[in-house]
């Protein structure tokens, strides 16, 4: 079976000289869920924005058997849904309907499909009767949700998200567990909730320094406390 996220020796340097990827390489297999651990700067985020085509890195990189350079940038971001570590670089319309439904707007569905879209996206979030409220005066973990809404609002094939759970309180972060449980695609997390990796993720992939240092079933991947604590994990 060939991978739905096929990335190989991938390597990424910001303008500013940092070097966050050194020879990557992935693979996701269709329908997998992949838990993406590792510390601060590892370079989690760094690997979700190649997905897309937003950073474009040296190594070899495809999905959804597409190989992620500019004349597939618009395939690619139908299919890839991408939500960002930060709700606040997702979300830039003045309403959180506009919001949700700026994605599926843009690509063209028709307005009564745009709207039973965003309800079914806004419910599954826990955010029904929050359309009309201004984005910017949501709290933190209500943008997480709005954010997460208009990513999934698109149907895509492949979810890459990054810290999905980060600022929720517990109950909301229940709920979004459920919810990303019952969804039928490829699902890539990059998260330091442990219990998300258990809960959610059929294999553990821990990067450290930009490259992949483990991988392996989630079982076993989460009780090797000496290898969490090594990658600053768990706490010393
Ligand atoms: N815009 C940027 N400009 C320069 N360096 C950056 C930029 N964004 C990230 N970096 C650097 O790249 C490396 C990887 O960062 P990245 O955000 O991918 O890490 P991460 O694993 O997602 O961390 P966290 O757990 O804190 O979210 C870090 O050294 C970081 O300082
Ligand atoms: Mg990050």
């Amino acid at each position: 079976m060939s991978s739905i996220i096929h990335l190989r020796d991938l390597h990424y340097t910001y303008p500013d000289g940092r070097e966050a990827l050194r020879g990557l390489s992935l693979d996701v297999q269709r329908h997998e869920s992949v838990a993406l651990l590792g510390p601060n700067g590892a370079g989690k985020s760094t690997v979700l924005l190649h997905l897309n085509g937003l950073l474009q890195g040296r190594g070899e990189i495809e999905v959804c058997g597409l190989p992620v350079r500019k004349g597939n940038f618009h395939v690619l971001r139908q299919k890839v849904g991408l939500a960002f570590q930060n709700p606040e670089d997702q979300l830039f319309m003045p309403t959180v309907l506009e919001d949700v439904a700026f994605g599926p707007m843009n690509a063209g569905l028709e307005q009564g499909e745009v709207l039973e879209r965003c309800h079914r996206a806004l419910e599954s979030v826990g955010l029904v009767g929050f359309e009309e409220r201004p984005t910017h005066g949501l709290s933190l973990g209500e943008k997480k949700r709005v954010a997460l809404a208009t990513v999934l609002v698109m149907d895509c094939e492949v979810l890459a998200l990054d810290e999905p759970t980060s600022g929720l309180d517990p109950r909301g972060k229940g709920e979004i567990f459920t919810l990303l449980q019952s969804l039928p695609v490829t699902r890539l997390i990059a998260t330091h909730h442990l219990d998300l990796a258990a809960a959610l993720c059929d294999r553990c992939v821990i990067l450290d320094e930009g490259r992949v240092v483990a991988h392996g079933e989630s079982s076993l991947v989460l009780e090797d406390h000496a290898l969490l604590r090594k990658h600053g994990l768990l706490p010393p």
